[in-house]
């Protein structure tokens, strides 16, 4: 554990950390482009020179290990004149694109140039060197070679990270330029990290170009849902429309990356098919009707059914895109205030789904685990006994939470089973489920609620709401809160307090918290 001191200020860190990592300790950042802590030094772009006591040159952090007694200066005059000709240097031939580059906002070119910048220029240079703009590089990411810096973030990611090897760097000296290798597109399922590495404009996500400047969104704290990986994520968003995510770090799950597809899911998230407000069965056809009526409706049901034919006449079904919280509530709910055995988990997953040996699953739910660590899915009701019973004409009432049984179940089979059967969907979008429903209740999405889901290695991690459901739709956990008041049982106030009581009433969640998840999540007990 060497002791080093950084800009006056003593520190002792791990053996093996660079000079950038130690100065992080402190909360100083050191400039620099090439550098990336999930890829190999490469050291080429020297924007990251510091003065190394003793030593007669400016050394790179980047690649500068820390030693015993190490005394460093990040700031002092040699090293900002230094990391200025760098900038400069850098700058000589860069396009003044950033009043319609997407990454204006996020550039480290333009961060670096107000505390590192020349504002008096010494070059002279009339003409810059011009490079191919708006070069298609593959589906997601575009390529403007005159506003890349050479620093092989973007080739180390596809040698190193999806060792797929699309991008090279080609000729030498100012007319170095970032392109495509003969007959490859850049159309790995990963693809689109390279734009988040890239530190400057020079790659940009088609998905994103143009839509919205980043200062006007917001960031949420989330994690993907198109798998069970559970890759840790940021929401953008403004005004209650998603506009990306990216990947947020997290070593234990995903590291600095997500894939794709994952990354693309919030589109799917807020389809024109999301349902708006809860609607009850007329006499022809749904009629929209008031939070208080549809949950009235439900109650009335579930009371009846039970009253009249006993508590195994009442059958609930979750599907594994529900959080743990919902998946909590909705059995206490069933088991606890209507008595029935008959609750089973769907998990619904094409047979052929895509996986890799890196972060996609073949498992295109991000709940199954919590499912199963919430007693469900191991053994006891399965959906498939449950339509038999509603067969056997066992069953009045159904609840559907987050499950479109359509997709698992042919249409003949679901209109024997549930012709007498009051159903009662929850869900976030019309599907063809809903057109079996005698009441909707439309919830939110995971990035409408708070909650938590546990990947597919146990893990548990949090979402966090970015902003609320949209119009009369409300998060799931809430739904079930108010029909487990309305029947006399438990109803939260809080979604920390369902977590709280999940926790305290489920062996594998014991002793976990909200505030010990964190923002990385927490693997399961035991
Ligand atoms: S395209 Fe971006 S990541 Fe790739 S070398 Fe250029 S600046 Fe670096
Ligand atoms: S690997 Fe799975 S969880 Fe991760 S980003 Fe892709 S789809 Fe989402
Ligand atoms: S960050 Fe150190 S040389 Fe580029």
């Amino acid at each position: 554990m060497p002791k080093i001191e950084i800009d006056g200020r003593e520190i002792t860190v791990e053996d093996g950390l660079n000079l950038i990592q130690a100065a992080e300790r402190l909360g100083i950042e050191v400039p620099h482009y090439c550098y990336h802590p999930g890829l190999s030094i490469s050291g080429n772009c020297r924007m990251c020179l510091v003065e190394i006591e003793k030593m007669p040159k400016l050394q790179i952090a980047c690649n500068t290990k820390v030693s015993e007694g190490m005394v460093v200066k990040t700031t002092s005059p040699k090293a900002k004149a230094a990391q200025s000709a760098v900038l400069e240097f850098i700058l000589i031939n860069h396009p003044i694109d950033c009043p319609v580059c997407d990454q204006a906002g996020e550039c480290k070119l333009q961060d670096y140039y107000m505390d590192y910048g020349k504002y008096r220029s010494q070059m002279e240079i009339e003409a810059k060197v011009e490079k191919r703009k708006v070069v298609d590089l593959g589906p997601q990411v575009v390529l403007d070679q005159e506003r890349c810096i050479l620093c092989a973030r973007c080739t180390r990611f596809l040698d190193e990270v999806t060792k797929t090897s699309e991008l090279g760097i080609f000729s030498r000296g100012d007319r170095a330029y970032i392109d495509l290798f003969p007959d490859k597109k850049l159309d790995n399922p990963y693809s689109a990290n390279v734009v988040d590495v890239c530190p400057v404009g020079a790659l940009t996500s088609k998905d994103f170009r143009f839509k919205a400047r980043v200062w006007y969104l917001q960031k949420t704290e989330s994690v993907c849902t198109r798998c069970a990986n559970g890759c840790n994520i940021d929401v953008y968003h403004r005004r209650g429309q998603m506009y990306r995510f990216r990947p947020r770090y997290n070593p234990d799950v995903n590291q600095y990356w997500m894939c794709d597809e994952g990354r693309l899911w919030y589109k799917e998230l807020q389809k024109e098919s999301r349902i708006m407000r809860p609607f009850v069965r007329g006499e022809q056809d749904f009629v929209a009707a008031t939070w208080d009526r549809a949950v009235s409706s439900t109650v009335k049901a579930l009371t009846e059914s039970k009253e009249q034919h006993g508590a195994n006449a009442v059958a609930g079904i979750i599907g594994a895109k529900a959080t743990n919280e919902e998946v909590y509530l909705f059995t206490r709910l069933l088991k606890e205030q209507v008595g029935t055995d008959r609750i089973a988990g769907l998990f619904l997953s094409p047979a052929d789904a895509f996986h890799d040996d890196f972060l996609i699953k073949a498992d295109k739910n991000p709940n199954t685990r919590g499912l199963q660590a919430l007693g469900l899915l191991n053994g006891g009701a399965s959906v498939a006994d449950i339509l038999a019973a509603a067969e056997k004409g066992e069953i009045k009432a159904l609840v559907v939470f987050a499950a479109d049984l359509t997709a698992a179940f042919t249409q003949e089979k679901l209109d024997t089973a549930l012709e007498n059967v009051q159903v009662i969907v929850c869900d976030t979008d019309y599907t063809n489920m809903t057109t079996y429903a005698d009441v909707i209740m439309p919830i939110g999405t995971a990035t409408e609620t708070d909650g938590t889901f546990t990947n597919f290695a146990g893990r548990v991690q949090r979402v966090k709401q970015a902003f609320p459901p949209p119009q009369q739709s409300k998060p799931g956990w809430e739904v079930l809160a108010t029909l487990g008041g309305k029947l006399g049982g438990f109803e939260p106030t809080s979604i920390s307090e369902a977590f709280a009581e999940a926790a305290k009433n489920t062996p594998a969640f014991t002793g976990l918290t909200y505030g010990k998840l964190g923002e990385l999540g927490a693997p399961l007990a035991g």
